[in-house]
């Protein structure tokens, strides 16, 4: 078990008094929603996937002190942890389990979560609101987590969501810029050699991950030297999209994002919704389009050619259907874009 290094001991204004009302001050916990580029469901067999944090949204989790037993309070729910329903099991059992992380009873919280990630869209919701509550925990009790025990924790309320998560999602969600990612491994951080301007947008219909991941299972155990071609064409995508970035080559990174899409689309991971508005990218100018995320509902990802080129392509997208979009600047550092 992780034990609070001394330092944290003994400091005035976050003393942990873990049987007490009396506790630290309330503390924020952040991350932001997270885009996968590329190697979405080819992750999961180990292939190399790119991903990258996705600023403009984010979940914060606050934690405070309340008398009584601790409460959780988000958009699904507002009451005990005790009583919290089972939608929220995985939520609950990350919570329990970073308190006894950090080496406190939990007892006496206020864990209040906000999030603008629109739930169910590919987006990193699930993992960014558990992200932040294990980051606001931690710093509520002035602990410091390594990065490898906050993954730890998030997967626990990713497994509960997603059944066999690669990860990919807990680390995009607390990550600083792109990164290339292979399951049970240090992600890669990339370089980007030109700025590339994505537009992101919304077909307003709600995928499952769980389900999406168990059909790609199903297809992998039936037609096992198909799927395997697809993976491995997935994986050689995720390759020319690190060379794209890296030497900031946007026809290269359209063009495997197109290669990416059609890819996925074999293993049965698109939809109609999520192609038209494909097509209405690519026929608006983006040089390339794919889902983002699970699929089968939620987002798709379009590289525009230029920053001028974005609230055109935007613009056509909404008027195609898109719930909703946003601009997406891809630097080596995205944190930037929060502010
Ligand atoms: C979900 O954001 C990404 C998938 O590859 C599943 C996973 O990696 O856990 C579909």
């Amino acid at each position: 078990m992780w034990t609070p290094p001394k330092k944290f001991w003994g400091d005035s204004i976050n003393t942990p008094l873990s049987t007490s009302t009396a506790s630290p001050r309330p503390a924020l916990g952040l991350a932001s929603g997270k885009l996968i580029l590329a190697g979405e469901h080819s992750v999961v067999y180990d292939r190399p996937a790119i991903a990258l944090p996705f600023t403009r949204l984010n979940a914060r989790a606050r934690i405070s002190s309340i008398d009584g037993p601790s409460r959780v309070s988000s958009g699904y729910y507002e009451g005990t942890l005790d009583d919290a329903p089972d939608i929220l099991s995985g939520m609950v059992d990350c919570i329990r389990a970073t308190v006894k992380a950090v080496g406190h009873p939990g007892e006496h919280l206020m864990i209040q979560v906000d999030s603008t990630i629109p739930t169910g869209r590919g987006l990193g919701s699930s993992a960014a609101v558990a992200a932040s509550a294990v980051r606001g925990i931690a710093a509520y009790y002035g602990a410091v987590l390594s990065h490898e025990e906050e993954m730890d924790l998030v997967r626990i309320a990713e497994v509960h969501a997603h059944g066999t998560p690669s990860g990919i999602d807990a680390e995009a969600v607390v990550s600083t810029g792109p990164f290339r990612f292979v399951k049970d491994r240090p992600v890669t951080p990339l370089q980007v050699g030109r700025a590339m301007h994505l537009v992101v947008a919304d077909s307003g219909l709600r995928g499952n991950t769980r389900a999406a991941v168990e059909g790609v299972r199903c297809r992998f155990e039936k037609e096992r030297a198909a799927t395997e071609t697809h993976l491995d064409q997935l994986a050689a995508v995720v390759d020319d999209v690190q060379r794209a970035l890296r030497e900031g080559d946007a026809e290269l990174l359209g063009l495997s994002m197109n290669v990416a899409q059609r890819e996925l689309s074999a293993i049965c991971v698109s939809d109609s919704a999520l192609d038209s508005l494909i097509v209405e990218a690519l026929q608006a100018g983006a040089l390339g389009a794919k889902i983002t995320g699970s699929g089968l509902g939620g987002c798709i990802v379009a590289l525009a050619p230029d920053a001028e080129s974005v609230a055109p392509l935007a613009s056509a997208l909404r008027s195609a259907g898109a719930q909703e979009t946003w601009p997406v600047v891809v630097h080596e550092r995205n944190v930037e874009e929060a502010q």
